[in-house]
């Protein structure tokens, strides 16, 4: 059975991204990936790859730029079957006290910088009638009770939010959609993609996430018949999503009478 897919991978120079291109190549699946220097990404990746592999250079807040990079991969490849929209950026700092320019700034790479992604390959998935999109976004786009990450938390619930609704609309073309909820991940420079070398590494287990492991979790959920919606990854994150569904259940039942109470009642069928 021929596996090997056409993936599309943003934000590839560092971290997860990084490692999951190597990955990708590694196992022969073919790669476009992007970063704003694709220079700096190819020689991150480390190989030429001839007709395998292609770098791009774009800025995704800019909609016409991502539109020629999704032009050049479907020329390259002829199809894009897993687009991981994995770019991002933290911002930290209390809410009154940034910049309007810095929360625009996460929006725009955060939230409309995926959105351009979108735009530009859902109309060829919806041609092809299949492929998979996983967006990253956090736990802390999940959880936003976290003071000093409020402008990160509100850009990645964005990214929750409308994955939910791309799921809803994508499903009747056959295309996948995972929201993918991070917790904190380890930055491993020039790890390779050596799972067993994590998997012995005690000190790579005691703090973060591996972004190794995080790396094969995505492939595997992209190889797996039903493809999850949520997939929440790191014990953090694990821990984390449980402590705010049982917090909002809580309080859900605490609250049902004045939740449902608000309803017009219908006086006549009352009377009758
Ligand atoms: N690291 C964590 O602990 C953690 C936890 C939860 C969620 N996440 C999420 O996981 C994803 C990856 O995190 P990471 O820590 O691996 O990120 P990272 O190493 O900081 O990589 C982010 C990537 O985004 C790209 N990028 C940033 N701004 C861009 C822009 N304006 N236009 C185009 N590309 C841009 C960068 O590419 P260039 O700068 O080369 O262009 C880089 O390759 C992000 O979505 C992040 O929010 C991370």
């Amino acid at each position: 059975m021929n596996t090997e897919k056409i993936w599309l991978v943003t934000g590839a120079s560092t971290g997860l991204g990084l490692v999951l291109v190597k990955m990708l190549l590694d196992r022969g699946h073919k790669v476009a990936a992007t970063a704003r220097d694709g220079d700096a990404l190819l020689e991150a990746v480390g190989a030429k790859l001839e007709g395998q592999f292609l770098p791009l250079s774009v800025d995704l807040a800019d909609e016409r730029n991502v539109r020629r990079a999704v032009d050049a991969t479907m020329a390259a490849f002829g199809r894009v079957d897993v687009v991981v929209n994995h770019a991002g950026d933290a911002l930290q700092g209390s809410l009154d006290s940034l910049s309007d320019d810095a929360l625009r700034g996460t929006f725009d790479i955060n939230v409309f910088g995926m959105l351009n992604v979108i735009r530009a390959v859902l109309p060829r998935m919806r041609t092809q009638r299949s492929g998979h999109v996983f967006n990253i976004s956090s736990i802390l786009g999940f959880d936003g009770g976290h003071a000093e990450w409020g402008a990160y938390s509100a850009a990645k619930f964005a990214v929750s939010g409308l994955t939910e609704a791309l799921a809803a609309e994508a499903s009747a073309w056959g295309v996948r959609v995972s929201l993918v909820y991070p917790g904190a991940m380890r930055a491993v420079p020039d790890r390779g993609d050596a799972p067993e070398l994590a998997a012995r590494d005690p000190l790579l287990q005691a703090s973060g996430g591996d972004p190794v492991k995080a790396a094969q979790a995505l492939i595997s959920a992209a190889q797996a018949q039903y493809a999850p919606l949520h997939l929440f990854l790191g014990r953090d994150a694990f821990d984390q999503a449980r402590g705010k569904i049982q917090s909002v259940q809580q309080e859900l039942a605490r609250w049902r009478e004045m939740s449902v109470s608000i309803g017009f009642v219908d006086e006549r069928r009352l009377a009758a």
